[in-house]
């Protein structure tokens, strides 16, 4: 079945739910999906029960679309996301990107847990992605390109929109949140990287890695949705502290997350 069918299954049996019109899509990274619990007017919708959704399998991840309103728009939030080290392609990782832009989502806010490789960063510290680093090896738009959906070799010079990213530092000096900027580089996972590659991820020009977020973005970018793009810095990277391990990131997401809601709910509401 082409991409296009699925689509149209897909969309066709979301709205079959009770989901009408999409403003923003949201994508909910590790330890941060509680802000899906404050939409309203709510439709729940488990990934298990969605056509051409694959079951979410990482602790942490809920695994569900929420659709509602908060801050006055209407989102389809997905609370846990499909990643690329689970084994899934990155076409399925990011099928539901295309989901959300078939319902008519233009904006996409998206989310996750990295580790930091700047210096200057401290756990706990939120970072506004301003651009992006595929380390992954793997692009989700190799092979046939649905012109329909947007062209071969998509424009990628601003992958998070600057405007957005002024609104989000604004509301974070308001709120007196501190808001570190960055560039997210991305790797497959699920190893944790090495000293080494954090080295080389440094000199490369990343301020914080992570396994995930490279994809959607990617995909938006191809249809033309605006990304704002928000880091929890969970850890320091390998190298730069003693060993990590996943409980630490769910700490620091559990210490972080009130900040965090508060910082993309206001942002939400002025963009
Ligand atoms: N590296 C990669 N992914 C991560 C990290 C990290 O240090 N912390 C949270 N997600």
């Amino acid at each position: 079945m082409s991409l296009k069918e699925r689509l149209v299954e897909t969309t066709q049996f979301i709205q079959a739910q009770g989901v009408q019109e999409v403003d923003f899509g949201l994508i909910l990274g590790s330890g941060l999906g509680e802000l899906a619990d404050e939409i309203t007017d709510r439709v729940v919708i488990p990934y298990e029960t969605i056509p051409h959704f694959p079951a979410s399998t990482v602790v942490g991840h809920a695994g569900q679309l929420v659709y509602g309103t908060l801050s006055g728009k209407k989102v389809l939030a997905m609370q846990g996301r499909f990643h690329y080290y689970e084994g899934h392609s990155m076409q399925t990782v990011t099928f539901p990107v295309r989901v959300m832009k078939a319902l008519g989502a233009n904006s996409m806010v998206v989310t996750n847990a990295a580790g930091g490789v700047n210096t200057s960063f401290s756990p706990g510290d939120l970072m506004l992605i301003t651009d992006q680093i595929n380390y992954t090896g793997d692009n989700p738009l190799m092979g046939l390109n649905e012109d329909e959906l947007g062209p071969r070799f998509p424009d990628m010079s601003e992958p998070y929109d600057r405007a957005y990213g002024e609104v989000a530092k604004s509301v974070a000096k308001e709120l007196k949140i501190t808001l570190q900027k960055g560039v997210y580089m991305g790797f497959s996972g699920p190893t944790y990287e090495t000293p080494a590659e954090i080295r080389m991820s440094r000199l490369m020009g990343a301020d914080a890695v992570g396994m995930s977020t490279v994809p959607e973005v990617i995909v938006a970018n191809h249809m033309s949705m605006r990304v704002l793009g928000v880091t929890c810095v969970t850890n320091l990277a390998a190298g730069m502290q003693a060993n990590l391990n996943h409980e630490e990131v769910v700490e620091t997401t559990e210490r972080v997350k009130a900040d965090f809601k508060e910082l993309i709910k206001l942002t939400l509401e002025r963009i």
